[in-house]
Formats: C-alpha cells, sequence, structure tokens
C-alpha cells in the first residue's frame, strides 16, 4: 500500500468516481504555485539590486511582477521562489529574463495633464521662438521609456493644436526610445484602448483618432516627426542634442541611484544649454549630483549653462 500512494488515496474518497478523482488530480498537479507577497517582497529585495534595480520603486507594482515571476517558475518547472533563486545562481542567463519580468509598461496619453499643459502653454512656445530665431527652425524632443507611444504622441498633440498655429515655421521632431521591441511595435501602430485615451480632451480624441471597432487609431498625420527607436537608456542614447527630453517613470523610480546617476549624466550631456529636462511627478532627482537641484513639484529642470534649475524657480511658475 505504501508504495502505492493513489491507492491508498482512493480509499479517502470511497463515493467519488474515478473518473471524477482523476480529473480532481490533475487539477491538483497543475495548480498555481501559491506564492506569498512576504516571500516576493524577500525575493524582489534579493533580486533587484544585481540587476541595477531599486525595490522601492516597485512597492507599488509589484502585484504585477510577482505575477509574473510566478509564471516563469511554473514555466520552468521549479517548486517556488528558493528553487528559482537557485535556478538564478547556476544560469547566469535567467537574470536578464527576470530583468524582463521587471519591466513596467503602464503610460497613458496626458498622463499628469498639469505637465502637459506647462508645455503647452510656456516650454514649447520658448522653444519654438528660440527655434525660429535658429536656421534650422526645429525643436528636438527625446522622450526616454516611451512604452508603446503615449508620451511622444502627446507631446505632438500638445505642439500641433497648441503651438504650431503660433509658430507655423518651427518643426518639432521627436526620438522615442524604449528597451521593449513589442512596445515599439504597438507605438508604431498607434492603436489604443479608450482607457488609455481618457485624460485627452474630447476633441482631441475625434480630430486626431480614427475608431477601429474597440480601438483608437491615431491619424497618420498626428504620427509625422515621431521617430522610434529600440534603445536601452542606460547604454545607449540617439545622436545629437534635444531642446526637450522626457524621461518619466522610468529611469528615476526603477532604477538604483548608482544607475540613476549614469543616465542622468548622459540625459544632461545630450540636453541644449537652457534646455528642459521632465521627470515623472512623482519622481526626484538623485541627491548631491554638482550643479543639479532638486526638482519641484512639475519634475520639470531647466539646463543653465552652469548646471540645472528647476523651471518653476527660473520662470516664478509654479502649479
Ligand atoms: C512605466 S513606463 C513609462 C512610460 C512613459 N514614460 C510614461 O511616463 O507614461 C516605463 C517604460 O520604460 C521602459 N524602460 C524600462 N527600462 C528601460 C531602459 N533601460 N531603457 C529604455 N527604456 C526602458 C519600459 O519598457 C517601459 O515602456
Amino acid at each position: 500500500m505504501a508504495s502505492q500512494p493513489f491507492l491508498a488515496r482512493r480509499a479517502e474518497f470511497p463515493a467519488v468516481p474515478e473518473t471524477v478523482l482523476v480529473l480532481r488530480l490533475v487539477v491538483v498537479s497543475v495548480r498555481v504555485p501559491i506564492m506569498k507577497d512576504g516571500d516576493c517582497v524577500k525575493f524582489l529585495q534579493w533580486a533587484l539590486p544585481p540587476l541595477g534595480l531599486q525595490w522601492p520603486g516597485y512597492r507599488r507594482v509589484r502585484g504585477q511582477v510577482c505575477k509574473r515571476i510566478n509564471r516563469r517558475i511554473q514555466a520552468l518547472k521549479l517548486s517556488g521562489l528558493a528553487a528559482y533563486e537557485a535556478y538564478l545562481s547556476e544560469h547566469a542567463t535567467e537574470w536578464a529574463a527576470l530583468e524582463a519580468l521587471c519591466s513596467i509598461p503602464i503610460s497613458r496619453f496626458y498622463r499628469d495633464r498639469t505637465v502637459f499643459d506647462a508645455l503647452g502653454d510656456a516650454i514649447l512656445p520658448e522653444l519654438a521662438e528660440r527655434a525660429t530665431a535658429r536656421a534650422s527652425t526645429e525643436v528636438r524632443c527625446w522622450s526616454a521609456g516611451c512604452a508603446s507611444g503615449e508620451e511622444p504622441y502627446t507631446v505632438s498633440l500638445v505642439w500641433n493644436q497648441r503651438v504650431w498655429p503660433r509658430y507655423p515655421q518651427a518643426r518639432l521632431a521627436i526620438v522615442a526610445t524604449d528597451v521593449d521591441e513589442h512596445l515599439l511595435q504597438r507605438a508604431r501602430i498607434a492603436c489604443y484602448a479608450k482607457s488609455s485615451l481618457r485624460e485627452l480632451p474630447a476633441a482631441w480624441i475625434d480630430r486626431a483618432f480614427d475608431r477601429r471597432n474597440d480601438l483608437y487609431c491615431l491619424r497618420d498625420h498626428w504620427k509625422t516627426g515621431v521617430d522610434f527607436r529600440h534603445q536601452d537608456i542606460r547604454r545607449e542614447q540617439p545622436p545629437g542634442e534635444f531642446d526637450l527630453i522626457l524621461c518619466r517613470n522610468v529611469a528615476f523610480t526603477y532604477f538604483s541611484e548608482a544607475v540613476q546617476r549614469i543616465v542622468l549624466a548622459r540625459i544632461t550631456e545630450r540636453l541644449r544649454a537652457d534646455g528642459f529636462l521632465v521627470i515623472g511627478r512623482h519622481e526626484s532627482l538623485p541627491p548631491g549630483v554638482p550643479s543639479l537641484e532638486a526638482t519641484s513639484a512639475l519634475g520639470i529642470c531647466r539646463k543653465a549653462s552652469s548646471g540645472v534649475t528647476t523651471w518653476e524657480q527660473r520662470s516664478g511658475m509654479g502649479y
């Protein structure tokens, strides 16, 4: 009997027909192992630093990361987090897979609308005015960590609706980069669920999108001037200098402080003097960086020739 555990268990279910019991056992054997939140937190606190990522950035979004890790553990047919830790120690290539599981693709059009209002009211007009005074007339913008295009397309919408009519000679060129090729493909197609557009004014949706079944697809006219590129911000930056760089809800949330400093140094190098850096509404720049001042509530900074100052300090505007 001891060598036939199935038969031993069968005796516990005398009234259950054989087929039902077999089904039950199959269900039990494929059931998703339950991962406790505390265990996953401990795992992330262990695994994120070697990836150059930081735990505090993941606190709020850990649910989706833990779910993905759980699925990965099942795909590898491992028994749980301890086994996955051992697997990582034995398979160096698995770290790249884990890194991909930790990527957060959340975005939407007009996210943090006060920021885009500030861009439309003051910053883009200033850049347009400056560009028209230059021979090139081109305003160059880089959206770093652009997800499925929601952020760069919002800049394009703001520019076309609110700035270009006043500065028709100026032209906006946007380079949008992301490490996730799949998201970039979606960005090029530019069709979105209604929820991605929920913060956009209704009139803008009517003007800029075509309805295709349940999706809203950006018309080609509004995609003009947005160039998507596959790049890891930690290793590469698009060539040339920029008047405006958006690096929101990526580096200064998820990256470790050491990596933030490297990324920030490279971003500031790419900013023209008097150009603007926009970080996430709830992000701050790493402390103690020479010639940089902490950003204010909107997260818009100006690069002065002597360093970077917050836009609100210089313009006297604050939201
Ligand atoms: C939370 S989304 C933010 C999207 C947009 N910036 C916003 O604020 O709505 C983060 C994006 O950064 C991308 N990302 C993460 N690590 C990156 C890296 N090392 N280089 C470039 N993009 C990265 C992710 O693929 C994802 O699309």
